[in-house]
């Protein structure tokens, strides 16, 4: 049976991953800081919503609505219909009150109260790391299977950012999300030795269940307005 899912839009890449991510999982987009893991998030969001009329929320708990707004307008991503951005520090303290301090029943119940006015397709948390420093987690391993089996239950097609540290190679910070999510993409940095020393940017696709995906890692580069991968039929072309 074919899974239905969503295309990421990354030139390229799409085709091998069986025509994109499946429909309702959830994916971590991982890396250290400025590897474009927000903007590559939105970008899968923003070319859903002009190509496909699909609806998305972003939830940033780090970046200023307005400071994200002018990296993906610099980037030629301006057209925001279809895409709610939200503050989650600006909703949390009226959400805490109704819901009261458990970070995942404030989430949840944040996903709720979107989807009563609106069907949503696409969700991204950036970052899972600074939604665990808004609460105080006791019993990861609980109350993570707890928020991703949530997540889970709405259909939604989610995509939940971790901030890597360049110290400790993991994907997430308790480990435990690489489990229970479908898929880990994985963006890098590679330093070359070289005299330009140009860094440069690389995409893996390290899990993605229900599909069958090459592990390499492929580079990838962000010009005229998109995201372009470059497999070996192409470097081989070029
Ligand atoms: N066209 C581009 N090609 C490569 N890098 C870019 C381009 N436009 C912006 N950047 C860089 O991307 C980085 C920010 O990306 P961002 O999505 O915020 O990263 P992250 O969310 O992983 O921290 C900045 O370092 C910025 O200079
Ligand atoms: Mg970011």
């Amino acid at each position: 049976m074919d899974v239905p899912r969503i295309r990421t839009y990354v030139e390229g890449l799409d085709r091998h991953i069986e025509g994109g991510i499946p429909k309702g999982s959830i994916t971590l987009i991982c890396g250290t800081a400025g590897t474009m893991k927000s903007s590559l998030a939105y970008s899968i969001l923003y070319n859903n919503a002009v190509n496909e009329d699909l609806k998305s929320v972003y939830i940033t708990l780090e970046q200023e609505i307005e400071s994200l707004m002018q990296q993906m307008r610099r980037l030629g991503m301006s057209d925001h219909r279809n895409i709610l951005l939200v503050d989650f520090r600006k909703v949390q303290a009226a959400m805490e009150k109704k819901y009261g301090d458990n970070w995942i029943r404030l989430i949840r119940g944040y996903i709720e109260e979107a989807k009563k006015g609106q069907e949503y397709d696409l969700l991204v948390i950036d970052s899972l790391n600074a939604l665990y420093s808004l609460t105080t987690i006791r019993d990861p391993r609980r109350e993570l299977y707890y928020l991703f089996k949530d997540l889970k239950t709405t259909g939604i097609t989610c995509f939940l950012i971790s901030e890597m540290s360049p110290e400790r190679p993991v994907y997430s910070q308790y480990g435990v999300e690489d489990f229970l999510a479908d898929g880990i993409i994985h963006l890098d940095f590679q330093k070359r030795g070289d005299v330009l020393s140009a860094l440069e940017r690389y995409i893996g696709i390290v899990k993605m269940r229900s599909t069958n995906h090459d592990t390499q890692y492929f580079p990838i580069l962000y010009s005229n307005g998109r995201f372009r991968v470059f497999g070996r039929e192409e470097l081989e072309l070029e």
